[in-house]
């Protein structure tokens, strides 16, 4: 039997590390900007130009590209958009990567509206972990985020993910001050009830309108005083890995665990193993960067594996320390989140 973990190829590994000394073992891959709602937070409410189909990497080409950096250290991969699920024959791309040598662990972030009729097939394609977006029970909230309808779907889509065997499944919320206080009691009601993990976001500046204002931003920690008042202290949770962005917590009561996401009031810049490839293959450093690299051209232009991972290289080079948003310099990138991919 072929064991997928014992990398035949490891005298190639060459670790991406930066200038700053943190080591590369993360990919995340948009695979397409289109998205069946628009929440006001990534995208624009109407005329959104997507990219045309030939522009966006084919399977092949991903498949390739995650070959490469399976060889730089690249461990555990992450699918993003736009939505995901939106393109046709995703569980397809799932099994081909996850049979890549070295490649250990597959997640999917989806926004859950065409979970309930994909789950059973990505779970046995090979994924292994998944994230639905969820920022409010309550329909009439869903609809002032998303501009469309549709709370329901979401919350089938989560319990047919878990029918299909997905056991520790992960509900992202953005949280929005002045439109989201509302639902921070309920969604962690919501997710003791029903042994979800729950993690709060803070809003970044990447929606597509450039309306995002520090004064938007319910911060994690307000966050944490409301569930404290409400439920019970929040102890922190032992700390399994110290690149992973949230910071978690176990209600004292012994039901559930809470995570936030903090990254406008407390930067994690510090301990970010993440590379971004979009959907129509450029490579980025961070999701605030204002450089890209195109791998597209390579993997369309017949280069070498070494064409390929010398880009990467250079991409992890200029990284920046940290992202410095609130700082009089901060500029917002040119590209929204449905465009860089979450
Ligand atoms: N700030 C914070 N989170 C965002 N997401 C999308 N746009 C933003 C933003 N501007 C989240 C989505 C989803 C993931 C893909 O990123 O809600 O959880
Ligand atoms: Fe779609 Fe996700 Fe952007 Fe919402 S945040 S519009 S679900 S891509």
């Amino acid at each position: 039997m072929i064991d997928k973990f014992n990398n035949t190829n490891l005298k190639s590994i060459t670790a991406l590390v930066d200038q700053f000394g943190r080591v590369h073992t993360n990919l995340r891959i948009s695979v397409t900007d289109r998205c069946n709602i628009r929440c006001f937070y990534c995208m624009p409410a109407e005329n959104v130009v997507f990219r045309p189909r030939d522009e966006l990497l084919s399977f092949e080409e991903i498949v390739r590209f995650v070959q490469v950096v399976a060889t730089m250290g690249i461990t555990k991969l992450r699918l993003t958009g736009g939505e995901p699920l939106v393109r046709t024959d995703l569980p397809l791309l799932i099994r081909q990567l996850s049979a890549i040598s070295g490649i250990q662990d597959i997640a999917l972030t989806t926004n859950g509206l065409l979970l309930a009729e994909h789950a059973a097939e990505l779970k046995s394609a090979g994924l292994d972990r998944l994230n639905v977006s969820l920022d409010t029970l309550q329909e009439s909230t869903f609809e002032k985020i998303s501009r469309r309808r549709g709370i329901q779907k979401v919350l089938d889509g989560i319990f047919a993910a878990r029918e299909a065997g997905f056991s520790k499944i992960r509900l992202n919320a953005v949280a929005i001050r002045g439109l989201t206080e509302a639902d921070v009691v309920p969604l962690a009601q919501f997710s003791r009830d029903h042994n979800f993990e729950l993690r709060f976001i803070e809003f970044m500046p990447l929606d597509a309108e450039q309306q995002w204002n520090e004064n938007d931003v319910l911060s994690g920690p307000v966050i944490r005083t409301m569930l404290e008042n409400h439920f019970c202290e929040l102890l922190p949770a032992e700390r399994t890995e110290p690149s992973q962005p949230a910071v978690d917590f176990c209600f004292a009561d012994g039901r559930g665990r809470i995570g936030f996401i903090n990254p406008v009031s407390q930067p994690f810049c510090e301990d970010c193993n993440r590379l971004r490839l979009t959907a129509e293959g450029q490579v980025r450093n961070c999701l605030f960067s204002t450089e890209e690299w195109d791998v597209r051209r390579l993997l369309r232009s017949r280069a070498t594996d070494e064409e390929i991972r010398q880009l990467v290289r250079d991409s992890v080079s200029a990284k920046a320390q940290a992202h410095g948003i609130g700082s009089p310099e901060f500029q917002q990138p040119a590209r929204a989140m449905y465009q860089i991919g979450g």
